[in-house]
């Protein structure tokens, strides 16, 4: 199963301001199907866990200050090779490096605030799929 379900969430600069909508239909009109949703807040030690793996890099602090200032929407979406569709659909990390017509290119602020996150291997996906939906045995 793990390998049709990748783990996204909408960052705070793209719920912020009010692409919530219109990223979802993104989403679904590539083909993901929706299996858990929800609107959530992480606190800095919850970012901070969540993006332990980058926590050596100068930008984490900064990073945990952006994850956790507003809301976000993490979600579990299914698609036949579901990791590597994604990753296309939203783009390169830095919007100004993303290919037309991605959500990064579209919706995203700058290299930091970049609107989507998009989990970068089946392992990963089911680890962080597991951090916000623990109830619901996605993974
Ligand atoms: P994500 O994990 O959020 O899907 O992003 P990604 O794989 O494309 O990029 P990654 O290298 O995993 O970085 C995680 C997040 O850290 C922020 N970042 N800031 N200021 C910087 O140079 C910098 N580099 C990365 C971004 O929010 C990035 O998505
Ligand atoms: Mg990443």
């Amino acid at each position: 199963m793990a390998t049709n379900r990748t783990f996204t969430m909408i960052k705070p600069d793209a719920v912020g301001a009010g692409h919530t909508g219109a990223i979802i239909k993104m989403i679904e009109e590539a083909g993901f199907r929706i299996v858990a949703m929800k609107l959530t807040q992480l606190t800095p030690e919850r970012a901070g866990q969540f993006y332990a793996v980058h926590k050596e890099r100068p930008f984490y602090g900064e990073l945990c200050a952006y994850m956790s200032s507003g809301p976000i929407v993490p979600m579990i979406l299914e698609k036949d090779n579901a990791v590597a569709d994604f990753r296309e659909l939203i783009g390169n990390t830095d919007p100004k490096k993303a290919a037309e017509g991605t959500i990064r290119r579209l919706f995203a602020k700058d290299i930091s605030a970049n609107a989507i996150h998009g989990s970068d291997s089946d392992e990963n996906a089911a680890i962080e799929g597991r951090f916000f939906f623990a109830e619901t045995d996605m993974f």
